[in-house]
């Protein structure tokens, strides 16, 4: 079977005051009245047979309610009681299927428009990931961004993959012509991921192991869950693996996770954007005079006003919320 998994963690800091605690950046209802983990169902369930969400207890509700409202085909949710990053949530969906199931791992964060080049280059994915690779989908990169992965490539070969590199490192990454940006979108058999983690990361397998092991309904079990060691996927395998391919993708993808992205993709779709500023607001009228490059985010009683190109701050502003409030 192939089996869409989707990983619906996070924090809720980027996209304050839109995104909270409550309902994090994915829930957002920002696409005519869509959100981005609808979205992403969209995205994929025509290329898969089943759908299992990998989420936590605060977006639970939010999830069932995506879920049953959108799919028809069937779907499963397991509740992490704690975050421990992209490597243990995978190996729970890796764990909980058969081992020769295929895994189409994907973010919930994300847009990707041109289908048929999407569907070119899942189909590409699935036979690399039947011959027991782990297949991800590279991005042409546009610019030094610092808070992706980089894939070292020559034709659908790996030859390194370099996770969040330093500006300078990725400069000269993009100069060098033959990296691509890691989509985050990963492909493979249950059984290749849990063996590549089994060589790099014994650790943290056998914590989720644990782990699985109690699980009896959709939620995990908190004590045993604090001693998983918390890693990303990237640094953890992907990073030492040899036996990876990728995919170049040619469709278009936009990772929404900060407002100045937000910026970006909506200043291309005429949505939100007045001259050079963002303007989300849910309840108010927003008027703005003589500004530029300015967001004014507006949700509930929280209004949220500054340079766009500062909204890497914003995390800090929510960090700063949580421990007055
Ligand atoms: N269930 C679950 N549990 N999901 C999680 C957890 C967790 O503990 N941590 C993160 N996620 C989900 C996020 O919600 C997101 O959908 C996805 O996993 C990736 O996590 P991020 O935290 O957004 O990773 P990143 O953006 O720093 O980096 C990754 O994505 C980049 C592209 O957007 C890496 O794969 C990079 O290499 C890649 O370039
Ligand atoms: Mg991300």
């Amino acid at each position: 079977n192939k089996v869409h998994v989707i990983l619906s963690g996070g924090s809720g800091s980027r996209l304050w005051p839109l995104s909270k605690k409550s309902r994090t950046k994915q829930y957002i209802p920002l696409f005519d009245k869509k959100n981005l983990f609808e979205i992403t169902l969209d995205n994929n369930q025509k290329f898969c047979d089943e759908i299992l969400v990998v989420g936590n207890i605060d977006n639970y509700e939010l999830s069932l309610s995506a879920l049953q409202e959108n799919v028809t085909n069937t779907y499963q949710v397991i509740v992490e009681a704690l975050s421990k990053n992209t490597a243990a949530a995978i190996a729970f969906a890796a764990l909980s299927l058969e081992e020769d199931d295929f895994m189409l791992v994907t973010p919930s964060d994300h847009v990707i428009e041109d289908e048929k080049a999407y569907e070119k280059a899942l189909n590409e994915a699935f036979d690399f990931a039947e011959k027991d690779y782990l297949v991800t989908f590279g991005i042409q990169p546009t610019k030094p961004e610092t808070g992706y992965g980089y894939i070292q490539s020559e034709g659908s070969n790996v030859v390194a993959f370099h996770e969040k590199p330093n500006k300078d490192t990725a400069k000269s990454f993009v100069e060098a012509g033959n990296y691509l940006w890691n989509s985050g979108i990963f492909c493979f058999k249950a059984k290749t991921y849990l063996e590549e983690l089994s060589a790099f990361r014994p650790d943290i397998l056998e914590a989720c192991k644990s782990v699985m092991n109690l699980k009896q309904t959709d939620f995990l079990d908190a004590v045993e869950s604090k001693k998983i060691p918390s890693e990303s996927i990237d640094y953890a395998v992907m990073e030492h693996s040899k036996k990876i391919k990728v995919v170049k993708g040619t469709f278009e993808w936009s990772d929404l996770g900060s407002f100045e992205a937000l910026f970006d993709y909506f200043s291309s779709k005429n949505a939100y954007v007045q001259d050079s500023n963002l303007v989300i607001a849910e309840t108010a009228h927003v008027e703005l005079h003589g500004l530029e490059n300015t967001m004014v985010i507006q949700s509930g009683e929280a209004i949220l006003v500054m340079p766009i190109e500062q909204s890497q701050e914003v995390k800090k502003i929510y960090q700063r919320l949580l421990k007055t409030n």
